[in-house]
């Protein structure tokens, strides 16, 4: 199914840090293809904005190549990247200084949408915000982006709030959460809102449990400064699990709307019952070897023998509001995992009395979301098994996967290609408010700081595996399991 484009209004988007590894891999590339499927109009401009000393060809000649490695675009003499590389300009500056600053002003265009991207590092924000608005560049439709981390805990989310709300309107600031931007997370609303089906059982009367898993197979990778920094519980607990777990368990806004939305979301985070000690397990990820390849532990990625940082947490969370009393939400993510695998999995409970016997194996309706890789939706139904001799019940998958439902072959659009649009079009439904970041860190900040207090260490897992056994007696404690992680 070819998806319909519908070119933004005209727009300047500066790029502060626009030669990083950020814009390379991602804003660059997603830039490069709206501009491809016709969404960015020919007059719009894009300007990258660093310390580092280079000419406009410069840096078209380092958008090049990031579009090279990054975008699969092997002749870089196209058509249209040599269209796209002309949108381009670059401006010396420092976030902390005045130099560059007027040429920036005299480089952006009157009657038009600004867009400020501050892909730098969040203790730059507050410098930037404020010489954006001293020079008058925040005039007109003026936007501000910025990414995760959005804080370290809720003192410094809180003080990076104020740092952009001295000089902007909170209509004006969109925070980047990459997972809100991906199709099949905004098709969990879809799902839930968009048919009659499943919203009657949504809820704890007829729902046992909730799981959430993102597990990756990747290690640290070359971030290992800052991973070992934040680790899980900041790097994907506080932010892209939290984003599930409110669409999963929010209730209908009144409307598709970004204050709507966003409200109800914040209602869950405020619901959420603090997490006591012994419902959370941390793990950390051994060297391994497969298929002849050694991969490093985690602690020789960090280069710290002695780090104490989680690449794995598993938890158990309640909501303490009249949906969910009673239903837990088991969520982990890992890395070094077995598979990747981004699912949420819906585990309906047992009908209330079984007609067939106890020995026919009643089994229990589970409805999958696949998020990544292999976008679709599993309803796992009863059926009597084939074949005389008896009621016997066995489960069997209706399974869809949403590319070949839709027979597409064309690439899912990448999260930043949306939310990239939807800053330009001032679409806040996918973008975290101030006070639903705040939320978040108010409920995690208390998990880490026991930790901390009690010298905790995280389990260490065999790498390729499904994590600490610690995560397993988590759910077998309440009588349950983990379902099998699986690309
Ligand atoms: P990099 O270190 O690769 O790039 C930082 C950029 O900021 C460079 O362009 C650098 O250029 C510029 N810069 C640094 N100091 C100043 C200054 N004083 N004034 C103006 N420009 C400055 O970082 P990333 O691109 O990886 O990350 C950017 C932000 O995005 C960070 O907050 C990061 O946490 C976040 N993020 C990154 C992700 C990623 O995949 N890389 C994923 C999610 C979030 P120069 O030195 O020339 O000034
Ligand atoms: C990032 C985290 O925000 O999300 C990474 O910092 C993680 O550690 C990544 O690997 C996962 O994103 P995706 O889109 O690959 O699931």
């Amino acid at each position: 199914m070819v998806s319909r484009v519908i070119p933004v209004d005209p727009f300047d988007l500066v790029i502060f840090g626009g030669t990083g590894d950020l814009a390379r891999r991602k804003i660059l590339p997603a830039l490069y293809r709206r501009f491809c499927a016709g969404q960015i109009l020919d007059c719009c401009q894009i300007i990258g904005a660093a310390r580092s000393e280079l000419s406009n060809d410069g840096y078209r000649q380092m958008a090049a190549e990031a579009l090279r490695e990054f975008a699969d675009v092997s002749d870089i003499d196209a058509v249209e990247v040599q269209e796209f590389l002309a949108r381009l300009h670059y401006v010396q500056l420092d976030a902390r200084g005045e130099d560059g600053w007027q040429e920036l002003a005299r480089l952006l265009s009157e009657d038009r949408i600004h867009a400020f991207y501050l892909s730098v590092a969040p203790s730059l924000f507050g410098d930037l915000a404020e010489r954006i608005a001293g020079h008058g560049l925040a005039r007109g439709e003026a936007r501000v982006v910025v990414e995760k981390p959005f804080g370290h805990d809720l003192t410094s989310a809180k003080a990076l709030n104020q740092s952009l709300a001295n000089h902007f309107d909170e209509s004006q600031i969109y925070r980047i959460d990459h997972y809100l931007g991906k199709e099949t997370v905004q098709n969990l609303m879809a799902i839930r809102f968009g048919n009659l089906l499943f919203e009657p059982l949504w809820n704890s009367r007829y729902v046992d449990h909730i799981q959430i898993t993102v597990a990756e197979t990747v290690g640290v990778g070359g971030r290992g400064e800052y991973y070992d920094r934040a680790g899980a519980m900041r790097d994907m607990v506080q932010n892209h699990m939290m984003q599930l777990l409110c669409l999963i368990a929010m209730e209908p806004p009144a409307r598709f709307e970004p204050d709507a939305v966003r409200d109800e979301k914040l209602k869950v985070i405020r619901a959420l019952k603090p997490v006591a000690a012994h419902d959370v397990v941390r793990g950390q990820y051994a060297a391994f070897i497969k298929d002849g390849t050694e991969y490093p532990s985690y602690r020789d990625a960090v280069h710290d023998p002695a780090s104490t940082t989680e690449s794995y947490v598993g938890l158990k969370v309640e909501i303490e509001n009249w949906r969910w009393i009673g239903t837990p939400f088991y969520l982990r993510t890992g890395k070094r995992l077995a598979a990747r695998s981004s699912v949420i999995e819906v585990v309906f409970k047992d009908t209330p009395y079984s007609i067939f016997g106890a020995d026919a194996g009643d089994k229990a309706n589970i409805l999958s979301i696949r998020l990544q890789p292999n976008e679709g939706i599993t309803l796992e139904v009863t059926i009597k098994e084939p074949g005389p001799g008896g009621m016997r019940l066995i489960n069997v998958p209706l399974d869809m996967s949403f590319s070949t439902a839709l027979g597409d072959n064309e690439p899912v659009a990448d999260a930043y290609e949306r939310l990239i649009m939807d800053v330009i079009r001032g679409n806040q439904t996918l973008f975290m408010r101030g006070d639903e970041v705040e939320a978040a860190w108010a409920w995690t900040d208390p998990i880490i700081d026991g930790w901390e207090i009690r010298g905790d260490r995280p389990e260490v897992y065999p790498g390729g595996s499904t994590g600490p056994t610690g995560a397993d007696a988590l759910v077998a404690r309440d009588g349950r399991v983990w379902r099998t992680i699986r690309p």
